[in-house]
């Protein structure tokens, strides 16, 4: 009689299949002579490609387009041993865009250690690289900041001497002069200086966010409904599609208004003569903040999508340097801002954007009760 420590081979047997059968990773079996006899359902949803489409086929008529990997499964076949790529792969799907892939590829041995054929794995990595793009940018940002701040501490001194000297001016001069105008200029420059250099310090300082509750869809309320106010007479629609299962998450509140009004204000902008902007909110089930000792916890996704006139890669790659700016009366310095407030939230930025077609931006903040 099998001990209950040791369950008989059948329920073995069916963990194994439920694990292959679940794992998030794509797990592909093929034979010696590189038939494919099993296709597990994440290998589907990562290649795109139905479990039926692909058995008893080659390997190399399913992935004939992918170099490298079929070089990868070539050599484990014919060497017996494991190879891995880390490296950005992209897998190449019939009806959706490529994603990065890590490859995985080991001999599947019989019990008695004879190669019977390899397996593959493959790991969607989309979010990977999402992440670390949102960590870069936070990163680099970070460094100008501090720069940035350093330099414009030396930059107020300075600055209040001219203004007290233009001030003086101002007083020696009589009303009814011409010149009035001009400390007055002086005066108002200095001040509009100052107020860049003041949220330039408050960009690279480090500041403690006052966490509370926030219901995010009263807030974005309150954003659409003053921003659908100041564009009364522009032909701007705005959508706010909330998810209602969300609960009040834990947030400055004040910092989330700065940064959702910032990216609604940039969205409203892009829009030349007519458009929408429609902001959404839902859970995000792809992934968690995971905590050590803790539950892992979701994501709330905040997305702001324009119909405007979008953005060029070069022109991404620089939105969140501070003081970049494509217009007349911009600072540049509202998503640097957005940048270190989804930071201080521990959530990441994601942009998606083409000339033409729009932009969209997301927020993910982690969802702590
Ligand atoms: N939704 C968007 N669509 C197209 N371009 C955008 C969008 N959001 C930002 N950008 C680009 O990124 C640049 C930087 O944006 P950012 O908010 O940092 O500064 P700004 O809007 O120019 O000025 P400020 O926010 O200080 O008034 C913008 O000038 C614009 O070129
Ligand atoms: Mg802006």
């Amino acid at each position: 009689m099998a001990s209950p420590d040791f369950p008989p081979e059948s329920q073995d047997l069916q963990l194994y299949v439920r694990v292959v059968e679940n794992v998030e990773d794509a797990v592909v079996a093929m034979d010696q002579t590189g038939t494919i006899s099993l296709f597990n359902p994440a290998a589907e949803v990562c290649t795109g490609l139905s479990r039926r489409q692909c058995l008893r086929r080659s390997y190399e008529e399913i992935f004939h387009d992918q170099r490298t990997l079929i070089n990868l499964i070539r050599s484990a076949l014919r060497e017996g041993r494991s190879f891995v790529n880390f490296e950005d792969v992209l897998l190449q799907r019939p009806s959706a865009p490529p994603i990065p892939v890590s490859i995985l590829v080991s001999p599947l041995l019989t019990s008695s250690g004879h190669q019977e054929g390899v397996v593959l794995i493959l790991r969607d990595l989309t979010r990977v690289r999402e992440l670390e793009e949102a960590v870069r940018h936070a990163d680099r940002l970070s460094m100008i900041g501090t720069m940035a701040a350093g330099l414009a501490h030396e930059i107020k001194n300075p600055l209040s001497g001219i203004k007290g000297a233009a001030q003086l001016l101002d007083r020696e001069i009589t009303e009814d002069s011409q010149l009035k105008e001009y400390t007055r200029i002086m005066t108002r420059e200095v001040e509009r200086v100052n107020g860049i250099i003041e949220e330039l310090m408050d960009l690279a300082s480090p500041r403690q966010p006052v966490m509370g509750e926030v219901h995010l869809g009263k807030l974005l309320g309150d954003i659409v409904l003053f921003q659908r106010e100041a564009a009364r007479n522009r032909n701007l629609s705005f959508a706010l599609r909330l998810d209602p299962s969300i609960p009040p998450i834990r947030g400055d509140e004040n910092l989330l208004t700065r940064l959702f009004l910032n990216l609604i204000k940039n969205a409203a902008e892009s829009i030349d003569q007519q458009g929408a902007v429609e902001i959404s909110t839902r859970v995000a089930s792809e992934y968690h903040l995971n905590q050590p000792g803790d539950r892992p916890v979701p994501f709330i996704e905040v997305e702001i999508r324009d119909t405007g006139k979008g953005m060029t890669a070069a022109q991404m790659e620089q939105i969140f340097t501070p003081f970049f700016t494509t217009k007349n009366r911009g600072g540049g310095l509202g998503l640097p801002i957005c940048q270190k407030i989804v930071s201080e939230h521990r959530g990441f930025l994601k942009v998606e954007s083409q000339p033409g077609a729009g932009s969209t931006f997301t927020v993910s903040l982690p969802f702590y009760r």
